[in-house]
Protein backbone atom coordinates (compact mmCIF):
# COMPACT_ATOMS: atom_id res chain seq x y z
CA UNK A 1 0.00 0.00 0.00
CA UNK A 2 0.96 3.38 -0.60
CA UNK A 3 2.62 5.22 2.81
CA UNK A 4 0.85 8.30 3.61
CA UNK A 5 2.34 11.33 4.68
CA UNK A 6 1.75 10.73 8.43
CA UNK A 7 3.77 8.39 10.00
CA UNK A 8 3.04 6.78 13.09
CA UNK A 9 4.24 8.27 16.56
CA UNK A 10 6.40 5.46 18.22
CA UNK A 11 4.48 5.04 21.27
CA UNK A 12 1.95 3.51 19.25
CA UNK A 13 4.45 0.95 17.62
CA UNK A 14 5.81 -0.76 20.73
CA UNK A 15 1.77 -1.21 21.88
CA UNK A 16 1.63 -4.41 21.29
CA UNK A 17 -0.77 -6.45 19.68
CA UNK A 18 -3.46 -3.56 18.88
CA UNK A 19 -1.07 -1.43 16.74
CA UNK A 20 -0.06 -4.56 14.40
CA UNK A 21 -4.26 -3.28 12.73
CA UNK A 22 -2.40 -0.26 11.58
CA UNK A 23 -0.90 -0.81 8.29
CA UNK A 24 2.72 0.95 7.71
CA UNK A 25 1.87 4.85 6.84
CA UNK A 26 -1.74 4.64 7.77
CA UNK A 27 -2.70 7.90 8.67
CA UNK A 28 -3.19 7.73 12.44
CA UNK A 29 -5.07 11.13 12.20
CA UNK A 30 -7.73 9.80 9.85
CA UNK A 31 -7.92 6.42 12.46
CA UNK A 32 -8.85 9.30 15.36
CA UNK A 33 -11.20 11.41 12.88
CA UNK A 34 -13.00 8.25 12.78
CA UNK A 35 -12.91 7.55 16.19
CA UNK A 36 -11.18 4.26 15.64
CA UNK A 37 -8.01 5.55 17.56
CA UNK A 38 -8.69 7.20 20.61
CA UNK A 39 -6.71 11.00 20.98
CA UNK A 40 -4.46 8.59 22.96
CA UNK A 41 -3.47 6.18 20.19
CA UNK A 42 -5.65 3.36 22.19
CA UNK A 43 -8.36 1.39 20.25
CA UNK A 44 -11.11 -0.63 21.62
CA UNK A 45 -11.97 -4.37 20.62
CA UNK A 46 -14.57 -3.34 18.18
CA UNK A 47 -12.25 -0.71 16.15
CA UNK A 48 -9.88 -3.02 16.16
CA UNK A 49 -11.75 -5.87 14.44
CA UNK A 50 -12.94 -2.93 12.16
CA UNK A 51 -10.14 -1.86 10.93
CA UNK A 52 -8.68 -5.52 10.51
CA UNK A 53 -11.99 -5.79 8.10
CA UNK A 54 -11.56 -2.64 6.26
CA UNK A 55 -7.49 -2.94 5.63
CA UNK A 56 -8.05 -6.19 3.87
CA UNK A 57 -10.65 -5.28 1.64
CA UNK A 58 -8.68 -2.53 0.94
CA UNK A 59 -6.04 -4.85 0.11
CA UNK A 60 -8.41 -6.92 -2.18
CA UNK A 61 -9.22 -3.00 -3.64
CA UNK A 62 -5.92 -2.17 -4.31
CA UNK A 63 -5.26 -4.32 -7.18
CA UNK A 64 -8.58 -3.79 -9.29
CA UNK A 65 -7.68 0.11 -8.72
CA UNK A 66 -4.36 -0.36 -10.09
CA UNK A 67 -5.97 -2.51 -13.28
CA UNK A 68 -8.34 0.23 -14.34
CA UNK A 69 -5.50 2.59 -13.73
CA UNK A 70 -3.28 0.61 -16.22
CA UNK A 71 -6.05 0.43 -18.99
CA UNK A 72 -4.46 2.59 -21.60
CA UNK A 73 -7.78 3.21 -23.08
CA UNK A 74 -8.96 4.99 -20.20
CA UNK A 75 -9.79 8.78 -19.92
CA UNK A 76 -11.74 9.48 -16.89
CA UNK A 77 -11.21 9.40 -12.60
CA UNK A 78 -11.93 6.34 -11.16
CA UNK A 79 -15.64 6.13 -10.08
CA UNK A 80 -16.22 4.07 -6.50
CA UNK A 81 -19.64 3.67 -4.99
CA UNK A 82 -19.54 2.24 -1.37
CA UNK A 83 -23.25 0.93 -0.56
CA UNK A 84 -24.45 1.48 3.23
CA UNK A 85 -21.44 3.18 4.04
CA UNK A 86 -22.35 3.82 7.83
CA UNK A 87 -19.33 5.96 9.35
CA UNK A 88 -17.64 5.32 5.87
CA UNK A 89 -14.32 3.58 7.39
CA UNK A 90 -14.06 2.18 4.18
CA UNK A 91 -14.80 4.91 1.70
CA UNK A 92 -12.40 7.66 3.90
CA UNK A 93 -9.56 4.81 3.90
CA UNK A 94 -9.60 4.08 0.71
CA UNK A 95 -9.64 7.62 -0.22
CA UNK A 96 -6.40 7.89 2.41
CA UNK A 97 -4.47 5.01 0.63
CA UNK A 98 -4.91 5.25 -2.80
CA UNK A 99 -6.85 8.60 -4.38
CA UNK A 100 -5.37 11.13 -2.27
CA UNK A 101 -2.96 13.10 -4.28
CA UNK A 102 -2.83 10.53 -6.99
CA UNK A 103 -2.87 11.80 -10.25
CA UNK A 104 -6.10 10.83 -11.59
CA UNK A 105 -7.46 13.00 -8.42
CA UNK A 106 -7.49 16.08 -10.55
CA UNK A 107 -9.57 14.25 -13.81
CA UNK A 108 -11.98 13.35 -11.01
CA UNK A 109 -11.97 10.02 -9.07
CA UNK A 110 -14.14 9.61 -6.55
CA UNK A 111 -15.54 7.99 -3.98
CA UNK A 112 -19.39 7.95 -3.11
CA UNK A 113 -21.12 6.85 -0.11
CA UNK A 114 -24.38 5.82 0.14
CA UNK A 115 -26.37 5.64 3.67
CA UNK A 116 -29.80 5.72 4.55
CA UNK A 117 -28.93 7.61 8.03
CA UNK A 118 -29.07 11.18 7.17
CA UNK A 119 -26.71 11.73 10.37
CA UNK A 120 -23.97 9.31 9.74
CA UNK A 121 -23.93 11.36 5.80
CA UNK A 122 -23.59 14.71 7.30
CA UNK A 123 -20.83 13.77 9.29
CA UNK A 124 -19.15 12.18 6.60
CA UNK A 125 -19.65 15.22 4.44
CA UNK A 126 -17.87 17.15 7.39
CA UNK A 127 -15.20 14.71 7.68
CA UNK A 128 -14.35 14.72 4.18
CA UNK A 129 -14.95 18.80 4.19
CA UNK A 130 -12.41 19.20 7.36
CA UNK A 131 -9.94 16.66 5.64
CA UNK A 132 -9.67 18.49 2.37
CA UNK A 133 -11.22 15.01 0.34
CA UNK A 134 -12.84 16.69 -2.22
CA UNK A 135 -13.54 13.74 -4.19
CA UNK A 136 -15.86 12.20 -1.75
CA UNK A 137 -19.42 12.34 -1.56
CA UNK A 138 -21.86 11.14 0.55
CA UNK A 139 -25.70 10.67 -0.84
CA UNK A 140 -28.58 10.24 1.83
CA UNK A 141 -30.13 7.44 0.00
CA UNK A 142 -31.62 4.23 0.27
CA UNK A 143 -28.78 1.62 -2.43
CA UNK A 144 -32.33 1.29 -4.26
CA UNK A 145 -33.06 4.92 -4.54
CA UNK A 146 -29.50 5.35 -5.49
CA UNK A 147 -29.96 2.72 -8.47
CA UNK A 148 -31.99 5.66 -10.51
CA UNK A 149 -30.50 8.62 -9.19
CA UNK A 150 -28.81 11.30 -10.86
CA UNK A 151 -26.45 12.30 -8.65
CA UNK A 152 -24.60 8.98 -9.50
CA UNK A 153 -22.47 8.56 -12.94
CA UNK A 154 -24.31 6.77 -15.54
CA UNK A 155 -21.01 4.08 -15.52
CA UNK A 156 -19.26 3.41 -12.46
CA UNK A 157 -16.02 0.99 -12.25
CA UNK A 158 -16.28 0.14 -8.64
CA UNK A 159 -19.33 -1.40 -6.74
CA UNK A 160 -18.53 -2.36 -2.73
CA UNK A 161 -21.08 -2.64 -0.24
CA UNK A 162 -19.23 -4.33 3.44
CA UNK A 163 -21.89 -5.60 5.46
CA UNK A 164 -24.89 -3.81 3.74
CA UNK A 165 -27.84 -4.95 6.33
CA UNK A 166 -30.46 -7.28 4.89
CA UNK A 167 -31.51 -6.88 0.90
CA UNK A 168 -29.18 -4.23 0.71
CA UNK A 169 -26.49 -5.95 -0.80
CA UNK A 170 -29.00 -7.75 -3.20
CA UNK A 171 -29.30 -3.84 -4.34
CA UNK A 172 -26.04 -3.09 -4.28
CA UNK A 173 -25.88 -5.54 -7.21
CA UNK A 174 -28.61 -4.12 -9.08
CA UNK A 175 -26.80 -1.02 -8.85
CA UNK A 176 -23.48 -2.66 -10.26
CA UNK A 177 -25.66 -4.17 -13.19
CA UNK A 178 -27.37 -1.35 -13.89
CA UNK A 179 -24.21 1.22 -13.93
CA UNK A 180 -22.19 -1.51 -15.52
CA UNK A 181 -19.70 -1.64 -12.61
CA UNK A 182 -16.60 -3.31 -13.87
CA UNK A 183 -15.90 -4.82 -10.38
CA UNK A 184 -18.20 -5.20 -7.54
CA UNK A 185 -16.63 -6.41 -3.97
CA UNK A 186 -19.32 -7.25 -1.57
CA UNK A 187 -19.24 -8.94 2.42
CA UNK A 188 -23.09 -9.56 2.68
CA UNK A 189 -24.49 -9.13 6.10
CA UNK A 190 -26.99 -11.31 7.18
CA UNK A 191 -30.28 -11.84 4.53
CA UNK A 192 -33.77 -13.00 6.20
CA UNK A 193 -35.44 -13.00 2.74
CA UNK A 194 -34.41 -16.14 1.33
CA UNK A 195 -34.43 -17.83 4.91
CA UNK A 196 -37.97 -16.83 5.07
CA UNK A 197 -39.10 -17.76 1.72
CA UNK A 198 -37.91 -21.02 2.42
CA UNK A 199 -40.02 -21.38 5.83
CA UNK A 200 -42.48 -20.45 3.73
CA UNK A 201 -42.32 -22.56 1.27
CA UNK A 202 -40.84 -25.82 3.65
CA UNK A 203 -44.44 -28.21 3.04
CA UNK A 204 -44.28 -28.06 -0.71
CA UNK A 205 -40.54 -29.36 -0.82
CA UNK A 206 -40.42 -32.19 1.96
CA UNK A 207 -41.03 -34.78 -0.75
CA UNK A 208 -37.30 -34.02 -1.61
CA UNK A 209 -34.97 -35.71 1.18
CA UNK A 210 -32.48 -32.48 0.31
CA UNK A 211 -35.27 -30.36 2.61
CA UNK A 212 -33.91 -32.29 5.07
CA UNK A 213 -30.71 -29.58 4.92
CA UNK A 214 -33.32 -26.64 5.89
CA UNK A 215 -35.93 -28.97 8.16
CA UNK A 216 -34.97 -27.30 11.56
CA UNK A 217 -35.03 -23.73 11.85
CA UNK A 218 -31.48 -23.31 13.20
CA UNK A 219 -30.57 -24.88 9.68
CA UNK A 220 -32.82 -22.55 7.76
CA UNK A 221 -31.63 -19.40 9.03
CA UNK A 222 -27.76 -20.62 8.22
CA UNK A 223 -28.71 -22.80 4.68
CA UNK A 224 -30.74 -19.30 3.44
CA UNK A 225 -28.04 -17.55 4.50
CA UNK A 226 -25.48 -19.47 2.51
CA UNK A 227 -28.18 -20.23 -0.46
CA UNK A 228 -28.72 -16.13 -1.24
CA UNK A 229 -24.86 -15.95 -1.29
CA UNK A 230 -24.69 -18.62 -4.06
CA UNK A 231 -27.88 -16.73 -5.38
CA UNK A 232 -25.87 -13.48 -5.62
CA UNK A 233 -22.69 -15.44 -7.16
CA UNK A 234 -25.12 -17.23 -9.71
CA UNK A 235 -26.89 -14.01 -10.24
CA UNK A 236 -23.49 -12.22 -10.89
CA UNK A 237 -22.40 -14.94 -13.54
CA UNK A 238 -25.91 -14.90 -15.62
CA UNK A 239 -24.54 -11.19 -16.56
CA UNK A 240 -21.26 -12.17 -17.60
CA UNK A 241 -19.14 -11.69 -14.54
CA UNK A 242 -16.40 -14.18 -13.15
CA UNK A 243 -16.54 -14.29 -9.45
CA UNK A 244 -14.78 -15.45 -7.18
CA UNK A 245 -15.79 -16.29 -3.17
CA UNK A 246 -13.52 -15.99 -0.58
CA UNK A 247 -12.84 -15.16 3.46
CA UNK A 248 -11.85 -11.83 4.52
CA UNK A 249 -10.25 -12.15 7.40
CA UNK A 250 -10.50 -15.41 10.03
CA UNK A 251 -13.59 -16.32 10.94
CA UNK A 252 -12.73 -15.42 14.68
CA UNK A 253 -13.01 -12.10 13.70
CA UNK A 254 -16.40 -11.72 12.18
CA UNK A 255 -19.10 -14.60 11.42
CA UNK A 256 -20.26 -12.14 8.66
CA UNK A 257 -16.59 -12.58 6.58
CA UNK A 258 -17.49 -13.96 2.68
CA UNK A 259 -16.32 -12.23 0.57
CA UNK A 260 -17.47 -11.88 -3.15
CA UNK A 261 -15.24 -10.43 -6.01
CA UNK A 262 -17.12 -10.51 -9.51
CA UNK A 263 -14.97 -9.36 -12.43
CA UNK A 264 -17.29 -8.33 -15.59
CA UNK A 265 -15.71 -10.04 -18.19
CA UNK A 266 -18.32 -10.58 -20.48
CA UNK A 267 -18.46 -14.58 -20.11
CA UNK A 268 -20.73 -16.37 -21.40
CA UNK A 269 -24.44 -16.34 -19.07
CA UNK A 270 -26.64 -18.94 -19.95
CA UNK A 271 -25.66 -21.68 -18.08
CA UNK A 272 -25.52 -19.78 -14.81
CA UNK A 273 -28.90 -18.28 -15.51
CA UNK A 274 -30.51 -22.11 -16.30
CA UNK A 275 -28.66 -22.94 -13.01
CA UNK A 276 -30.20 -20.15 -11.12
CA UNK A 277 -33.21 -20.85 -12.33
CA UNK A 278 -33.23 -24.54 -11.58
CA UNK A 279 -31.87 -23.93 -7.92
CA UNK A 280 -34.95 -21.65 -7.24
CA UNK A 281 -37.10 -24.36 -8.35
CA UNK A 282 -35.57 -27.05 -6.48
CA UNK A 283 -35.70 -24.92 -3.42
CA UNK A 284 -39.18 -24.09 -3.52
CA UNK A 285 -37.54 -20.12 -4.35
CA UNK A 286 -39.62 -19.44 -7.26
CA UNK A 287 -41.20 -16.26 -5.49
CA UNK A 288 -37.99 -14.79 -5.48
CA UNK A 289 -37.52 -14.99 -9.13
CA UNK A 290 -37.19 -11.52 -9.46
CA UNK A 291 -35.11 -10.55 -7.16
CA UNK A 292 -32.01 -12.71 -8.11
CA UNK A 293 -32.86 -12.46 -12.39
CA UNK A 294 -33.30 -8.75 -11.56
CA UNK A 295 -31.49 -6.41 -13.93
CA UNK A 296 -31.45 -9.46 -16.73
CA UNK A 297 -31.91 -8.53 -20.35
CA UNK A 298 -30.47 -11.08 -22.00
CA UNK A 299 -31.32 -14.43 -19.71
CA UNK A 300 -32.47 -17.42 -21.62
CA UNK A 301 -36.88 -18.22 -21.40
CA UNK A 302 -37.52 -20.59 -18.44
CA UNK A 303 -36.34 -24.43 -20.47
CA UNK A 304 -39.66 -26.20 -22.10
CA UNK A 305 -40.56 -28.81 -19.97
CA UNK A 306 -40.32 -32.00 -22.54
CA UNK A 307 -43.90 -34.15 -22.52
CA UNK A 308 -43.64 -37.49 -21.16
C1 LIG B 1 -23.65 -2.83 9.47
S1 LIG B 1 -23.53 -1.19 8.89
C2 LIG B 1 -22.06 -1.27 7.95
C3 LIG B 1 -21.48 0.08 7.70
C4 LIG B 1 -20.17 0.11 6.92
N1 LIG B 1 -20.29 -0.42 5.60
C5 LIG B 1 -19.10 -0.61 7.68
O1 LIG B 1 -18.81 -1.76 7.36
O2 LIG B 1 -18.59 -0.04 8.63
C6 LIG B 1 -24.78 -1.13 7.65
C7 LIG B 1 -25.11 0.29 7.21
O3 LIG B 1 -25.97 0.19 6.08
C8 LIG B 1 -26.99 1.16 6.22
N2 LIG B 1 -28.12 0.65 5.43
C9 LIG B 1 -28.94 -0.38 5.74
N3 LIG B 1 -29.83 -0.58 4.77
C10 LIG B 1 -29.56 0.34 3.82
C11 LIG B 1 -30.14 0.62 2.56
N4 LIG B 1 -31.15 -0.09 2.09
N5 LIG B 1 -29.63 1.63 1.85
C12 LIG B 1 -28.56 2.35 2.31
N6 LIG B 1 -27.98 2.12 3.50
C13 LIG B 1 -28.47 1.12 4.25
C14 LIG B 1 -27.24 1.24 7.71
O4 LIG B 1 -27.85 2.47 8.09
C15 LIG B 1 -25.85 1.09 8.26
O5 LIG B 1 -25.21 2.32 8.42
Amino acid sequence: MRRCAQSLPPALTDNGTEMNEIKPGQSTELLQELHILTRDGKMNQDSRRKLKQVNHLCQFIEPLLEEIRADPARQEGIRLVDHGAGKSYLGFILYDFFFKGHADEAAGSHIYGIETRAELVEKSRELAARLGFAGMTFLNLSVEQSIASDQLPARVDIVTALHACNTATDDAIRFALARQARFIVLVPCCQAEVAAALRRNKDRVLASPLAEIWRHPLHTREFGSHVTNVLRCLQLEAHGYQVSVTELVGWEHSMKNELIIARYQDLPRRRPAERLRELLQLLGLEELGARFFAGAQELPPAPVQCQP
